[in-house]
């Protein structure tokens, strides 16, 4: 018996059976662990500005890394949509998402700065602004949400869709406008006369199918991108907001990367920031022309009175917004835009 026990205990010990350190990684298992995946979720199609920046951000991040670091994209509201997909990233559940600017404002009212109507009069100040110092302290306000602010991308000027002509500004009277979730956006329509209705990107298709809006508010990219022109054939070049993307990633996860890493990802957004503001502008200008040739599609301009009439209707937002959010932002930015030649 006492041989059988000793025989067994040796047997044993030659097989490491009792051992506690692990075996050896092979090559490849220790460069599944090295990994690291980024799982970027977005609600737009692919080719769109923040599609093909998504793509682009990829792209250089993979190379720069050697394929160490990973994006894996979501597009199309895939996986989380616009109303969940801030609370998806706080979570970690996903690390990084583009949200238009108008979808923080929610959690970080300053940001509604860059909505307020027709503060921003062309691409130049445009492009010039998303660099600029407001931007980049609205980027730092994310911290305090546990949110590592990275930059902002464009997708250009917002214009007006609807089933019926909106040039005056009676023509929104009672109109359901369809908007993003977002208090300035609400005052904005309210002022005009409509009636707003927040929802999210995702349902603005089956929205318009079912007859619940009239209207919306959106870049020729996105109208063109999700055929919204096939239900709302009017289209009003208004320009009169902005549509930008504030890029983000969960904090924790991102002090959790090394240094080199956290500098690929900027090194790249930097890298990639002008390209992406000229695709913008490319992609809107490519896509209206394609709407001009639809024939069923009707584009229209503001005219000079149109657009005296529509500032005049709007006006009080502007005091609506450093009364009750904070007024240092809207002089900053107004600053910034004057220094801008
Ligand atoms: C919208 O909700 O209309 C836009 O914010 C969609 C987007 O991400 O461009």
């Amino acid at each position: 018996m006492i041989t059988i026990i000793i025989l067994i205990a040796l047997f044993s010990y030659r097989q490491n059976i009792f051992s506690t350190t692990s075996l050896p990684l092979d090559d490849e298992q220790q460069g599944l662990n090295e990994q690291i995946t980024i799982h970027f979720s977005h609600v737009v199609a692919e080719n769109t500005p923040k599609g093909i920046a998504a793509e682009k951000f990829k792209e250089l991040v993979e190379e720069k890394s050697d394929g160490k670091v990973v994006v894996q994209l979501y597009p199309n509201g895939m996986l989380y949509n616009d109303e969940n997909e801030l609370d998806a990233l706080r979570e970690n559940k996903i690390q990084m998402i583009a949200p238009t600017i108008s979808k923080v404002t929610k959690t970080l009212p300053n940001w509604q700065v860059l909505d307020l109507p027709f503060i921003i009069e062309d691409n130049n100040q445009l492009k010039k602004v998303l660099k600029g110092e407001t931007s980049k302290s609205l980027l730092l306000e994310l911290d305090s949400i546990n949110v590592k602010g990275l930059t902002l991308w464009n997708n250009g000027f917002k214009q007006i869709a609807a089933t019926t002509p909106i040039i005056e500004v009676m023509d929104f009277k009672d109109k359901r406008v369809r908007m993003m979730t977002s208090d300035i956006l609400h005052e904005q329509f309210e002022l005009l006369g409509a009636k707003p209705i927040a929802t999210s990107f995702g349902d603005v298709y089956s929205g318009l199918k079912q007859n619940i809006v009239d209207a919306q508010e959106n870049t020729i990219s996105n109208i063109y991108s999700k055929q919204f022109h096939t239900m709302e054939s009017h289209i009003t070049l208004s320009n009169h907001g902005i549509l930008a993307y504030a890029v983000m990633m969960n904090e924790d996860f991102w002090n959790s990367l090394d240094e080199d890493i956290q500098k690929i990802i900027t090194d790249s957004l930097t890298q990639m920031q002008s390209w992406q503001f000229d695709r913008a502008e490319q992609f809107n200008d490519e896509n209206l022309t394609y709407l001009k040739a639809i024939p069923s599609v009707e584009i229209y301009e503001l005219n000079v009175q149109n657009k005296i009439e529509w500032k005049e209707k709007l006006s009080p937002i502007y005091s609506h917004y450093e009364k009750n959010i904070n007024g240092h932002y809207l002089d900053d930015l107004i600053n910034e835009i004057k220094q801008i030649d």
